[in-house]
């Protein structure tokens, strides 16, 4: 019997394109690994009035090891108040309280930088609060002269325990390019608005517990700058929900797009594990899109499980392929020669 259980929600758009593109990569690795197919997404809604049912959130909870989402959400599948009806992050944060979202964003040699100087190198990890802040509350108070919704909520709980994950991972992580020194910086906006000084000094209690790792600050807005302008700083940094959001986008910009950029949705009892980007229903279908996202997920989730060696493996494989220029990204974002080309090439770089 494999050794670990795991579920594919394909998703929507370039979604099935790049779980197959991924779960190739995997069976080439021999990764121990039995898979199951799980129904979730915009296309999930429009067929069945929900983007995840009750059924699937039970299993992901209680029957598989991990899960390996595509990306999800169709522009046309929208709830009457004109948010995305396919969207399941809501469902599956939330229903699995994966309060860290992990988001590596590291430059591949090879693959293309739009800076001007990406020395000494960019390798930093964003962890995104996941289970609360601005997304918490959704909806209510929307009139048509103004609206006044979206509550922000942190909790002392909810803020805690991701700054602690965020220490844990600069403890396990070689530091910034650029020193060396273990580093988490705290990204908010505490200079206007009082959640975020709370959020900080939240931070602040978790990070005495952590001497060896130096504390750091950054305002949301000069983070999006130096992200950009000075990348080697950075080691590990910790924000609310919201910010996460934009600034990986950001980083991902930095690296050679969003098809680089996996990430890992993790809490206590449950995690998974699934690119940072949308669907892109634009070129959906026409083996265009750049796998690397995906792939590179499924080897968090291998590293997640334990399997550190053919996680290793494939981050490997995917590092040579851009080196040796056997992925090759066009101005757009996509691989020359199109997405299963890309998972070939990888395929072919695992050994070497
Ligand atoms: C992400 C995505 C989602 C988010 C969307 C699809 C709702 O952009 O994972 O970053 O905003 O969290
Ligand atoms: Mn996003």
């Amino acid at each position: 019997r494999p050794q670990f259980s795991i579920a594919l929600i394909p998703g929507d758009g370039i979604g099935p394109e790049l779980v197959e593109s991924a779960v190739e990569v995997l069976r080439a690795a021999s990764a121990d690994l039995h898979f199951t197919t799980e129904d979730g997404g915009a296309g999930t809604f429009r067929r069945t009035g929900t983007a995840l049912s009750p059924e699937v959130l039970q299993r992901i909870r209680n029957t598989y090891d991990g899960v390996l989402k595509g990306p999800v959400g169709l522009p046309d599948v929208r709830h009457p108040d004109g948010t995305e009806a396919g969207v399941l992050g809501g469902i599956l944060r939330g229903g699995l309280d994966t309060y860290a979202n992990v988001r590596p964003i590291t430059l591949l040699p090879g693959a293309a930088t739009p800076l001007r100087s990406a020395e000494p190198g960019i390798d930093y990890v964003i962890v995104r609060e996941n289970t609360e802040g601005l997304y918490l509350s959704r909806g209510r108070g929307v009139g048509n002269d103004r609206a006044v919704a979206d509550q922000l909520l942190m909790t002392r709980e909810g803020t805690e325990r991701v700054v602690r994950f965020a220490f844990e991972l600069a403890r396990r992580r070689g530091g910034a390019p650029a020193d060396r020194v273990r580093r988490v910086t705290c990204v908010d906006k505490s200079n206007v608005l009082r959640s975020f000084a709370f959020f900080r000094a939240v931070f602040d209690e978790i990070a005495d517990e952590y001497p060896d790792i130096e504390r750091d600050y950054r305002y949301a807005d000069a983070a999006g700058h130096d992200l950009v302008a000075d990348p080697g700083h950075f080691d590990v940094l910790v924000m609310e929900n919201f910010l996460g959001d934009i600034l990986s986008d950001v980083g991902a910009a930095t690296v050679g797009g969003l098809g680089m950029c996996p990430s890992g949705n993790i809490g206590d009892h449950a995690a998974y594990f699934e690119p940072i980007h949308g669907s892109a229903p634009a070129i959906a279908g026409q083996d265009k899109a750049n796998p690397t996202s995906q792939i590179l997920a499924a080897a968090l989730m291998l590293e997640h499980l334990g399997d550190r060696s053919t996680a290793a493996r494939i981050k490997d494989a995917v590092a040579r392929a851009y080196r040796r220029g056997g992925i090759r990204l066009l101005p757009n974002g996509c691989p020359e020669g199109g997405t299963e080309a890309a998972t070939r090439a990888v395929i072919d770089a695992l050994d070497g």
